[in-house]
C-alpha cells in the first residue's frame, strides 16, 4: 500500500495481513531519522532491536545493552515512526530476574518510550514472563531459534532447530506463544521448512530473519540491510545488502576533508555576505575594525 494512504499499524491489521496472507514488512531503527525514513517507505512496523548495541553502540554482542539505553533509542524512534506499529526490544536481564522488574521494564518501554508492544527472546522458560506481562496488559511478540542473548548458552550464533528433535521442540514453543496470547513471534536462523510448518500450523504472524520466504513476514536489520559496514565485513548468509551506504558515506567524508584541505569549501554559495556589494562591504568593516582596534 501506498505509504501516504495508509492509517496507524494496529494489532488487528498485523493478524489480518495472516489471515489475507498479505506479508508483513518489518525493519529494525534506532533513532529519529531512521524511523522517518522507515515509515515514509511504509514498513509495518519497526522494531527498536537490542541490535542497536552493535549498530549503533560497537558492543560485541546484544548483552551489555541496558534498559535506559533501549528507552532512549525507543524515544526517538517513537518520534519518527507515525504509521508503523512499534515494538521495543527488551534487552537482557530486563526480564530476566522477577516478575516485578520484568513488568516495570516493559511497562517503561510503552509509557516512556511510547511503544506499542515488547519483543522478549524465548519459548517455555518464559511462559510466566509472558503471561505477566499480557495481564499488565503489554502486548507480546515473541522471539524463537537463534535468540541472540543466548549466544553463550547456544555456543555461538548457530542455525536452530537442525534435529527433529530441536525442530519439534521449536515447533511446541510457537505453539505455546501463539497459546499465551502472543500478537506475532519472530522466527531467527532457523531452516525454511521448520519455519514454514510453523506458520502454516499457528494462527499469529511469524516474522522471519534467516528462516526462508514462508514466514508471514520478514525482518532485517536497518544497518545490515543498507549495507553500513566494510565490505570485508562477513554478514550472516540471510543479510540482503540492498545498498552500499558504507562506501558512500566513505566517499562523502573523505571529498569533504580533501575540500577542507584544499579550502575549496566553503564557496561563497555557503557564506554569508553583509548585504551590500562585497568591496563596499569590506572597506567599510575594514574602517570599523581600524576604530575599534585604535
Ligand atoms: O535486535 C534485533 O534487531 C532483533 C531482530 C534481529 C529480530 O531482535
Amino acid at each position: 500500500m501506498p505509504a501516504d494512504s495508509r492509517t496507524k499499524t494496529t494489532i488487528i491489521k498485523l493478524r489480518k495481513h495472516k489471515r489475507t496472507k498479505e506479508t508483513t514488512c518489518l525493519v529494525t531503527a534506532y533513532d529519529y531519522p531512521q524511523a522517518l525514513i522507515a515509515d515514509k517507505a511504509g514498513v509495518d512496523a519497526i522494531l527498536v532491536g537490542d541490535s542497536c548495541g552493535m549498530t549503533t553502540h560497537g558492543y560485541k554482542t546484544t548483552l551489555p545493552v541496558t534498559m535506559d539505553e533501549m528507552i532512549n533509542h525507543c524515544e526517538a524512534v517513537s518520534r519518527g515512526a507515525k504509521d508503523a506499529f512499534l515494538i521495543g526490544d527488551m534487552p537482557y536481564m530486563s526480564y530476566h530476574v522477577s516478575k516485578e522488574d520484568t513488568i516495570k521494564n516493559a511497562g517503561r518501554f510503552i509509557q516512556e518510550g511510547k511503544a506499542d508492544a515488547v519483543k522478549i527472546e524465548g519459548g517455555k522458560k518464559r511462559e510466566e514472563t509472558i503471561q505477566a506481562l499480557l495481564e499488565a496488559e503489554i502486548p507480546v511478540m515473541g522471539h524463537l531459534g537463534l535468540t541472540p542473548q543466548s549466544k553463550n548458552l547456544m555456543g555461538g550464533y548457530k542455525v536452530q532447530g537442525k534435529t527433529l528433535d530441536l525442530a519439534r521442540q521449536l515447533f511446541e514453543d510457537a505453539l505455546l506463544l501463539q497459546e499465551l496470547g502472543c500478537f506475532s513471534m519472530v522466527l531467527e536462523g532457523v531452516p525454511t521448512v521448520v519455519a514454514q510448518s510453523i506458520s502454516e500450523n499457528i494462527n499469529i504472524p511469524t516474522i522471519g530473519i534467516g528462516a526462508g520466504n514462508l514466514t508471514d513476514g520478514q525482518v532485517l536489520v536497518l544497518h545490515d540491510l543498507l549495507g553500513m559496514k566494510s565490505k570485508e565485513y562477513i554478514d550472516a548468509k540471510f543479510v540482503k545488502r540492498y545498498d552500499q551506504q558504507y562506501e558512500a558515506t566513505l566517499k562523502a567524508l573523505k571529498t569533504y576533508k580533501d575540500e577542507i584541505e584544499k579550502r575549496d569549501f566553503p564557496t561563497d554559495d555557503y557564506s554569508y555576505d553583509m548585504g551590500n556589494d562585497i568591496n563596499d562591504s569590506l572597506k567599510e568593516w575594514k574602517k570599523e575594525i581600524k576604530k575599534i582596534l585604535s
